[in-house]
């Protein structure tokens, strides 16, 4: 933490963390100890707090410490700290720890307008971000200057929620196996809940919507189609955008069934029925049998499209017969989001589709995609541009089985996640 009159926010964030059991460290810089001391910090967080290197006991543990960490939280961070960071000094405990660590970084800025404003800030903060560290803007009010203006470091509330909004990205809410975590990412400071959003004229879709008494499913992951005991035809998609849905749904009251495809069981939220579907037939019977049993169902998975026409009993070997090559009969999988939208039409069904082109060819094979498949919604998700796959930054753009577009939003995997939920009850209603 970084010395700013802000520091008296911050116990608020270890508390929330305290709570939550995690091992919280301190690390003051020496003037922030002005604001708050270091027998309150380690009063709070149980642990030593260290402001330089070289305290006894503290030795080389800034390396340590930056390999242990999930997450660096820097709250205040002036305008010095900030310019420090920018450009790699390591004069103290903290700024050292930064420059060791591998895991996110969320700076929250406090300072003056006039400071923050200043071109010199504003470019250390774009810099910050180039890099993949995240930054929660400051709000708007009244400084301790006086004055009024941009500076405002968030309330405790605001940084806890974006920090766990960064942890639980990394540990899970992303696209696909290529999503990177702790990419940068402007976090607004009005994150609560719903994530940042772009309505272009659709229903507002703000806070944590009430979902109880809602029965909802998700299918994520990526199926894989046997070939024989040893061998299958995959994908690579990890199933971190369909958790991340299942997760705000969660948080929203829904109750929750997760068809999981093939997804790491430390990427699945507590809390929701998992029901394991590794092949795309697996999932078929699964989501077709129990459809009726939901209001809602969102359809993640990348199911493939096709599976060999004959599973082989025993490992097929390398004989003098296939000494030439081995060709696989494919067949075509059923559309698991097709089907069910036709057979219980009582359901809300928001598909996905990842696509590539220029805004207009996106919008158009969304749009057939959702009339095709009978969608009452399909979120679209533009691949191959940087944008989805490859960043911790999302982008998607939800359009009606009409064609009308109702939503735009971006931020992290699981702020996007949350808007669309926020909007699917929106229109449940
Ligand atoms: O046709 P395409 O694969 O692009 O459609 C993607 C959408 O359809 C996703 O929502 C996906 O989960 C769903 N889908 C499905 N069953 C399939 C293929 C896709 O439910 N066999």
């Amino acid at each position: 933490m970084g010395a700013g009159i802000a520091a008296y926010k911050v116990p608020g964030v270890v508390r929330h963390f305290m709570k939550l059991g995690d091992d919280v460290r301190v690390m003051p810089t020496r003037s922030s100890l002005h604001f708050v001391g270091k027998t309150t910090w380690q009063a709070l967080s149980n642990n030593p707090a260290h402001t330089d290197v070289f305290e006894e006991e503290a030795g080389v543990d800034h390396v340590e410490a930056a390999r242990n960490a999930d997450l660096i939280v820097i709250a205040p961070a002036t305008a010095d700290l900030i310019a420090r960071i920018r450009i790699g000094l390591a004069d103290d405990l903290l700024t050292t720890t930064v420059l060791a660590a591998t895991c996110p970084v969320l700076v929250v800025p406090a300072m003056h307008t006039a400071m923050w404003e200043n071109p010199a800030t504003q470019d250390n903060i774009s810099v910050l971000k180039e890099r993949g560290i995240h930054v929660l803007e400051p709000t708007e009010g009244a400084l301790s200057s006086g004055d009024t203006g941009r500076g405002r470091m968030p309330e405790a509330d605001q940084i806890a929620e974006a920090a766990e909004a960064i942890l639980a990205d990394v540990s899970g809410a992303g696209e696909s196996s290529a999503g990177v975590p702790g990419m940068a990412g402007d976090l607004s400071a009005g994150i609560s809940g719903a994530g940042a959003s772009d309505l272009g004229g659709a229903p507002q879709v703000t806070g944590v919507p009430d979902m109880a008494g809602i029965k909802a499913f998700v299918t994520a992951g990526g199926t894989r189609e046997p070939i024989d005991p040893v061998r299958y035809l995959g994908n690579h998609s990890t199933g971190k955008q369909g958790v991340a849905i299942a997760q705000a749904l969660k948080e929203a009251g829904a109750e929750v069934t997760l068809f999981a495809a093939n997804i790491a069981d430390d990427l699945i939220p507590s809390g929701i029925e998992v029901v394991q579907t590794p092949s795309a037939t697996d999932l078929h019977d699964a989501v077709t049998s129990r459809a009726g049993e939901f209001q809602l169902g969102f359809f993640v998975a990348a199911v493939a499209d096709f599976r060999p026409r004959k599973y082989n009993e025993a490992k097929v070997k390398k004989t003098e017969a296939n000494a030439d090559g081995w060709t696989i009969d494919l067949v075509r999988n059923p559309d698991i989001l097709k089907e069910t939208a036709a057979k219980f039409p009582e359901l809300f069904c928001v598909g996905f589709a990842a696509e590539t082109g220029d805004d207009a060819q996106i919008m158009e094979f969304g749009r057939e995609k959702a009339r095709r498949k009978g969608a009452d919604l399909i979120a679209i998700n533009r691949v191959g541009t940087g944008v989805g796959f490859g960043t911790a930054e999302n982008a998607i753009t939800v359009v009606t089985e009409a064609g009308d577009v109702v939503l735009k939003a971006s931020g992290t995997k699981l702020e996007v996640a949350r808007v669309l939920v926020a909007l699917t009850k929106q229109k449940l209603l």
